[in-house]
């Protein structure tokens, strides 16, 4: 089993080494190895069981080293990451030649983002390489947000697991690009559209659920949670469910299914605190002991979209 602890020199020995180590960021956990090794990123897809075609984040702790990475920080770039970093954006730029082809699936561009959690940005201070890091979830399962997450699903298949505590945000990054100069969001996530509207302008929305090996970005149904999940109105689509048989995933209400069957994501209507809790809401309806899960939408404001996405490609 891995060793789950917080020790920054323990962590970077293993990464050094060439192995993979679980590491806490403010969105979600990650499964850590250098970005510049080959084999260390070849480990990362294995221990996931993720398809080489679905390409990884590199994660810095400095402008200066995104810029080792990239053949250049557009101006509109270099604006969100003064606004952003460190914090959950990432940027895909134009990689240098020696950024490794297996990183980025063959494609022109990186992924880059600086992470906003203290034990991490101390860990890539003590080491002079980028750090690839995908969720630290087997392929296809929801995202970890604490340390016990990670140890539960790939706990058997690493050495060591940097435990920082529950996740702040709790969804995973936002994704951005440019296309002919135009911002373009990937992936909907934990920076609000609506903040990076107020830096850049409007942007464009281009969240595609492909299940299409060829065009890397946000496969269709990446947030599977293992059971049959209906969004709608709870209480209509409650009439016609046992309610002993069944989860709920609601927003604010409290409906009456067993307690082991339910998850409410803010009592209080907090969006901050739904997105913390939509990764755990979804495990839990994994444990219970139920044959449909019935969820609502949130209201698709701020981080609220970004929870909306992820609901949708849990019901895909
Ligand atoms: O918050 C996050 O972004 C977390 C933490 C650990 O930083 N990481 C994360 O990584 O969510 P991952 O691998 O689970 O999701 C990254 C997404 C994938 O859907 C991948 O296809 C896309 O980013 N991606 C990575 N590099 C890309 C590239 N060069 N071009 C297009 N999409 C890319
Ligand atoms: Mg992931």
């Amino acid at each position: 089993m891995a060793e789950i602890g917080s020790d920054i020199d323990k962590a970077a020995a293993i990464l050094k080494a060439g192995d993979v180590v679980g590491i806490p960021t403010e969105t979600v956990y990650g499964l850590a190895g250098n970005a510049l090794n080959e084999e260390a990123i070849l480990k990362i897809y294995h221990v996931k069981n993720r398809p080489k075609f679905d390409p990884l984040i590199a994660h810095v702790d400095s402008i200066g080293k995104v810029a080792d990475l990239v053949k250049e920080i557009p101006m509109d770039a270099q604006k969100l990451a003064d606004q952003f970093w460190p914090g959950p954006l990432t940027i895909l730029l134009d990689k240098k030649p020696e950024v490794p082809d297996l990183l980025t699936s063959g494609l022109d561009r990186v992924a880059v983002r600086i992470p906003n959690h203290p034990l991490t940005l101390e860990l890539l201070g003590s080491i002079d390489f980028p750090l690839a890091a995908p969720s630290a979830n087997p392929f296809g399962y929801v995202s970890p947000t604490s340390a016990k997450h990670v140890e539960d699903q790939l706990g058997k298949k690493i050495p060591y697991i940097l435990d920082g505590g529950d996740c702040r945000v709790g969804l995973e990054s936002t994704i951005i690009g440019f296309e002919e100069g135009e911002v373009i969001v990937y992936r909907l996530g934990g920076t609000k559209v609506e903040d990076i509207e107020a830096v850049v302008g409007k942007v464009k929305i281009n969240v595609n659920m492909s299940s299409n090996p060829a065009a890397p970005g946000m496969l269709k149904s990446h947030y599977s949670p293992g059971r049959k999940l209906i969004i709608g109105d709870i209480v209509e689509n409650l009439k016609s469910h046992d309610p002993s048989t069944t989860g709920i995933i609601s927003f604010k209400d409290i409906h009456n299914v067993p307690e082991t069957n339910r998850a409410i994501l803010s009592p209080s209507g907090d969006m901050d605190e739904a997105a913390r809790n939509i990764f755990s809401a979804l495990r839990k309806m994994d444990q219970a002991h139920i044959n449909v899960i019935l969820a609502e939408f949130v209201p698709n404001e701020g981080l609220g979209k970004a929870i909306n996405d992820r609901l949708r490609r849990a019901s895909a």
